[in-house]
């Protein structure tokens, strides 16, 4: 096992397109983002890593940072908080801290068996597919049944030398 807190690097993810086009244009409803995220081009979020753990081929990943998408006042209220990644070869899943109980973690997706690519110091994983945990269908108002295909994630940061 290997830890560190001191990689740069990003979770990337765009939730789900027609979800976001539904809460601003449609619902008009706000995207807000804090803590170190920021939303990028075509709706993607950044989420800034904090720590690394690798254990085996598996490797768990915290992030700081939140996105909020509130809508029909208030009863849409989806946050996404300083999320952690487990992922590795058998899979893995994104979850989310949740407000207000700040030991407690909500499964959003489970994520598709992937392996880094490495390059010049650097881990990478792209388009990894992701797939909504039957926890998280009632945070997205019971629309989505429980694995539906959401956006893919991806994630890259830098090995100590
Ligand atoms: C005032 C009450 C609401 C109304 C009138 C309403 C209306 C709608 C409509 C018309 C659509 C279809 C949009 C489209 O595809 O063109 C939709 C989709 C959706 N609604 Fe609502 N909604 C309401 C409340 C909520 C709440 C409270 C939530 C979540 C907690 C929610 C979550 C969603 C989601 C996730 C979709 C699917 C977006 C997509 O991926 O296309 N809605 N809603």
């Amino acid at each position: 096992m290997s830890t560190s807190g001191t990689e740069a690097g990003a979770l990337q993810w765009a939730i789900r397109d027609s979800l976001l086009s539904y809460v601003t244009r449609i619902a008009r409803g706000t995207s807000e983002v804090s803590g170190g995220a920021q939303e990028g081009e075509g709706g993607t979020f950044r989420f800034p890593l904090t720590r690394a753990v690798q254990e085996g081929a598996d490797w768990r990943l915290s992030f700081a940072g939140s996105v909020r998408l509130r809508a029909h006042h208030g009863h849409l209220d989806i946050l996404i908080q300083d999320p952690e990644v487990a992922i590795g070869p058998e899979g893995g899943v994104l979850a989310t801290h949740v407000a207000g109980a700040p030991d407690a973690l909500l499964p959003l997706v489970a994520l598709s068996p992937a392996e880094p690519l490495g390059a010049d110091g650097r881990l990478q994983w792209s388009d990894v597919e992701a797939a909504l945990a039957g926890n998280a269908v009632e945070m997205f108002g019971s629309v989505y049944a429980a694995g539906t295909e959401m956006a893919p994630i991806g994630i890259e940061f830098a090995l100590d030398s």
